[in-house]
């Protein structure tokens, strides 16, 4: 067990990704809480945790209930070992159908709560003399441009950037920050921006014909991806943005 007797906060652990996160964290032997603006689908994340996970609303945008939240969980918790900056909206708009309200909304989500979370998660890892982890979720399209998907681009350029400069910033607390970069992998989230195009299926098609290995990743692929950054298996990596993608952006 690569975690065990580990203390995590995963924001966005209700579906996709983080939650396949959240299911491997406790399968390696951590105590976790979600943190998620999706009340039902996290409590029934949490309820199949048997008793490892523990989960409370909270949108990561909003900086009162993401500092309540994350007290209540480390509080609930004893301490924090890991924080996983998971959730994420993946609005896909081109440049010139994208209000400011939209993309200022994308980057509160994706990048500020990125920001806000890293700092107060450090403060109590200091505080606590706890040195720990963090991961972030940066993707792909930090890397390579597309036609849609601008503010989320925007957003994940910003929280790879971020990244590499908290990992230094950290680095002397004993605080190891990176990123994991997924590629196209089928979660709800993918979903969603392929009925922002106006017909989910012909949208999902359009995205699987990107993909050189002619499917989209498993969230558990990703998951394993976050468990090495997270894990002491890592030791040596600071300010990565690792790609899990499939090779979408070798070709
Ligand atoms: N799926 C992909 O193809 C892909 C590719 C590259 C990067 N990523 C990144 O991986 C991460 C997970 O993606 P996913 O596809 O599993 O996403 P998803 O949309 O399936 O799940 C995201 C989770 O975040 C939660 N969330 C969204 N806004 C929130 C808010 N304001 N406050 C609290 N919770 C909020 C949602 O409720 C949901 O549970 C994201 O950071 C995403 O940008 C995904």
């Amino acid at each position: 067990m690569k975690l065990k007797q580990k203390c995590a906060v995963i924001t966005g652990g209700a579906n996709g990704i983080g939650r396949a996160v959240a299911e491997l964290f406790v399968a390696e032997g951590a105590r976790i809480a979600i943190l998620d603006c999706d009340r039902r689908n996290g409590e029934a994340a949490a309820a199949a945790l048997n008793g490892r996970a523990l989960f409370l609303p909270c949108d990561v945008s909003d900086s009162r209930q993401a500092d309540e939240a994350l007290q209540t969980a480390v509080s609930h918790l004893d301490t924090i070992d890991i924080l996983i900056n998971d959730a994420a909206s993946q609005l896909n708009k081109p440049l010139l159908e994208t209000s400011d309200e939209e993309f200022r909304k994308v980057l509160d989500i994706n990048l500020t709560a990125t920001f806000h979370f890293t700092r107060e998660a450090a403060k109590l890892m200091i505080a606590h003399r706890h040195p720990g982890v963090i991961v972030n979720f940066s993707s792909t399209f930090a890397f390579v441009g597309s036609p849609g998907y601008i503010a989320y681009h925007a957003s994940k350029g910003g929280v790879a950037a971020f990244t590499r400069a908290a990992a230094i910033a950290l680095m002397p607390h004993g605080i190891r920050v990176n990123a994991i970069a997924p590629g196209t992998t089928d979660t709800p989230g993918l979903h969603a921006g392929a009925r922002d195009t106006g017909d989910e299926a012909k949208g999902m098609e359009s995205f699987l014909r990107l993909q050189p290995l002619g499917r989209f990743g498993r969230p558990e692929e990703i998951a394993r991806a976050v468990l090495f950054l997270a894990s002491d298996d890592a030791g040596f990596v600071y300010g990565a943005n690792l790609l899990a993608d499939g090779g979408y952006t070798i070709i």
